[in-house]
């Protein structure tokens, strides 16, 4: 079976659809407001979103705020979530399982890093089949939003240290912001079944990201070179997952803000003060155009 496969040879059936990974826009130390804006509607949109948005005059109306379940906006503000969170757990699975095969002949890597990937892939799996059924729950269909191979495209670095930095800390540090954000809405909603199932889920991400931390230090112990390496390609994830520094002031208290840092969840997961300052200080610049 092949290894370190590429985002565009990721299968897919029929259902889906893609836009392009914004490469420049995510890896830019400088980004501007219309890029921003540019970017978001592209990766969030499908035309009926773009149309709702072009009512109510442009994209940052509502991009740069939280929807609550009361906003006319909600009921597809929750559809796209679903959906974006369905494809980040396929993608999961997807960067998980390579992790797991791509480096079997790294002599230096132990058995149990392979194990922990592949406890990742069991639970991954689960997530997306509970994704799945939530996507039924707020009358979504798979594939009515296109994908975005961004996460896996950021993650997925042929190093085995970078790797789990890339997909363990960055990417399922993301979902755990975005997982948080969902619970708020359906605690907001009232809705059960949302908060509940994305609570659940949240509770393996925590493990997944502690991988990352742990396996991180492990196979950089002694080699300060490297774990240098393996910080400056982390500080490059984290940068490209600010998504452009949409994502606000990154204040857990802050309850207007688009997607803060879900801080409880990040401690739980082995995340420090430090560490939780350099994830809010990754944005690039917004400069004026
Ligand atoms: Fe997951
Ligand atoms: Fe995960």
């Amino acid at each position: 079976m092949k290894k370190f496969m590429t985002s565009d040879e990721l299968a897919r059936d029929d259902r889906f659809t893609r836009t392009p990974v914004p490469l420049d826009f995510l890896m830019a130390e400088e980004v501007t407001v219309e890029q921003v804006e540019e970017t978001m509607n592209m990766l969030l949109s499908n035309n009926e979103m773009r149309e709702m948005m072009e009512e109510q005059g442009g994209a940052s109306g509502n991009l740069f705020k939280r929807v609550r379940p009361t906003d006319d906006e909600a009921p597809l503000f929750i559809k796209t979530q679903m959906h974006g969170i369905f494809m980040g757990e396929m993608q999961a699975l997807e960067a998980a399982g390579r992790s797991a095969w791509d480096f079997t002949d790294d002599k230096e890597l132990p058995w149990a890093f392979q194990l922990d990937m592949a406890r990742q892939c069991w639970d991954e799996t689960r997530h997306v089949e509970i994704y799945s059924a939530l996507l039924d729950h707020v009358d979504a269909r798979i594939g009515q939003f296109p994908e975005n191979l961004f996460l896996f495209e950021f993650g997925c670095s042929n190093d085995p240290a970078e790797r789990v930095v890339g997909v363990n800390r960055c990417l399922e540090g993301l979902a755990l912001d975005v997982f948080n954000d969902t619970i708020r809405f359906g605690k907001q909603a009232e809705d059960e079944t949302i908060w509940r199932s994305v609570d659940y889920v949240s509770a393996d991400e925590v493990t997944h990201v502690r991988f990352g931390s742990v396996w991180s230090r492990a196979l950089t112990e002694n080699d300060p070179k490297r774990r240098k390496k393996v910080l400056d390609f982390q500080r490059k994830v984290d940068r490209a997952f600010s998504l452009g520094g949409l994502r606000g002031s990154y204040d857990g208290a802050n309850v207007e803000g688009f997607l803060p840092l879900a801080v409880e969840f990040r401690k739980l997961a082995g995340f420090s003060d430090a560490d939780i300052a350099e994830v809010a200080g990754a944005a690039p610049k917004i400069v004026k155009a």
